[in-house]
């Protein structure tokens, strides 16, 4: 017998059906409440509403699981690598040898971008953010592609722009840093797998011999795992929801480039860097940042610190933390704002104010100090998270399309003047 909830109101009772996820979640449907009822539901900024019924990305934000297709973050962390991940988020399962190869063969073929993209980047003022710039490339992908426009594609169509963006992506990231430093793009070389041909696009020379360090593309690798998918955040919501009104899946990542770049989300890996510097050449006194990051009359906040879902470690950032240790070992870095960060999460995590609101160091506490030691500049760090993230958002677009999901269109409680009678200018 399944269960049911019961909601009373006034002399009513209303039976609302339990449905239990194969992790043990628990959600009442409330999708027939209004006609029932009349009444909807309030819960502004969804703290307490699922969205729909995901088979992608487990997290359990109080004990600080986080599993893609059943797979653990932590092994996968350590054993795949990114366009393996992205298989497994976007078809299901880990690949065969032979699935894995022809992936990345049909993705390495697909790598360059229209010359006229090119046009785009002088009309960008020099200095434009490139989160700014990435949600208006990737948007501009759909003219590139006007079969991506086409109604009712099948799905051999939709897999293949599924690969063109994967692989136009890191093409147009690259590009993007480049185009900020005024050097010439590098064109992307077919024979090397797709992070070492990211890596050698961005940091490359034009000369065909330019060797990438194998110890950085293997920290990138794992970055780009870590960040690959999250289930319903704010940018992957906002993918599922315009991906609802049937627009194309350009249109639909470009929307979650733009949500993934504010600072309470994907933007806060840009501005934990920037805060770190700050807390530095401000002599590095974490005890006053902390009281600042107290202080309810202070604007300031620890960035890179809680997190709406965990509420125990966020298992990425324990990796993370390791990883920095690693690669400014290996590259034989020593970078200050590291001891900062492990001072401020040390501090932090032993006073009340944070411990009593569960705020713990989450995924972009310790990344933008990766990034930087890798050569990336702060205001890079957020495309790399969408780099990242794109994986991710493709699995849950597809899903949300193959699941056959409504438009998406919340309602809303009016608060506003009820009536009122125009009056003319003169009398007003
Ligand atoms: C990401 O959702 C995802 O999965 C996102 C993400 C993903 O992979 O997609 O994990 C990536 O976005 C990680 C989060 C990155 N953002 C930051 O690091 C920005 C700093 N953190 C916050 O602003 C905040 O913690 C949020 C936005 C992450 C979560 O905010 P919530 O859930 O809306 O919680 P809240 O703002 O209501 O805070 C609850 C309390 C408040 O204090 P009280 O009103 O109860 O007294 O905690 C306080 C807040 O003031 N608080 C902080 C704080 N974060 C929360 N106080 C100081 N510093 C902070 N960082």
């Amino acid at each position: 017998m399944s269960e049911t909830a019961q909601l009373k109101i006034g002399d009513k009772t209303y039976d609302l059906p339990v449905i239990e996820g194969t992790e043990g979640e628990k959600a009442i449907d409330i999708s027939k409440l209004r006609d029932q009822s009349g009444y909807v539901t309030l819960d502004i900024g969804y703290k307490n509403t699922g969205a729909t019924k995901s088979a992608i990305t487990f997290l359990d934000g109080e004990v600080g699981i986080l599993k893609y297709r059943g797979y653990s973050i932590e092994q996968l962390a350590e054993n795949s690598s990114f366009i393996e991940v992205a298989y497994l988020l976007i078809y299901g399962n880990l690949p065969t040898a032979e699935q894995l190869q022809a992936f990345e063969f049909e993705i390495s073929h697909h790598t360059l971008v229209h010359e006229d993209m090119k046009k785009f980047f002088d009309g960008f003022p020099s200095g434009s953010h490139p989160m700014g710039q990435l949600s208006s490339l990737i948007g501009a992908l759909a003219a590139f592609n006007p079969a991506s426009l086409k109604p009712g594609l099948t799905a051999e169509e939709v897999n293949l722009e599924i690969i063109k963006l994967i692989a136009k992506m890191s093409t147009i990231v690259s590009w993007i840093y480049k185009k900020s430093l005024g050097h010439p793009v590098i064109y992307p070389r077919n024979k090397l797998d797709y992070v070492t041909n990211f890596m050698y696009m961005t940091f490359g020379q034009r000369t065909e011999d330019t060797e990438i360090d194998p110890v950085v593309v293997s920290a990138m690798n794992k970055l780009l795992i870590l960040h690959a998918d999250h289930e319903q955040n704010c940018s992957t919501s906002t993918v599922r929801i315009v991906g609802s009104s049937d627009a194309n899946l350009y249109a639909s990542i470009s929307a979650g480039i733009s949500a993934l770049w504010g600072p309470l989300h994907g933007g806060a890996n840009q501005a934990v860097v920037e805060m770190l510097q700050q807390i530095k050449e401000d002599g590095g006194d974490t005890d006053k940042w902390i009281a600042k990051a107290k202080d309810k009359n202070d604007p300031f906040r620890l960035m890179g610190f809680g997190h709406r879902v965990y509420k125990n470690f966020d298992p990425r950032a324990k990796i993370i933390k390791k990883a920095c240790d690693d690669i400014l070992e290996k590259l034989g870095i020593n970078d200050e704002t590291l001891e900062i960060a492990k001072k401020l999460e040390e501090v932090a995590l032993n006073d009340p104010y944070f411990v009593e609101r569960k705020l713990y160091p989450n995924v972009d506490f310790y990344s933008g100090i990766i990034y930087t030691a890798l050569g990336f500049p702060t205001d890079m760090f957020t495309v790399l998270f969408a780099l990242g993230r794109l994986p991710g958002w493709i699995a849950q677009w597809k899903e949300m399309k193959a699941n056959k999901e409504p438009i998406g269109r919340p309602r809303q409680v009016y608060v506003g003047e009820t009536n009122r009678e125009y009056t003319d200018i003169k009398k007003r």
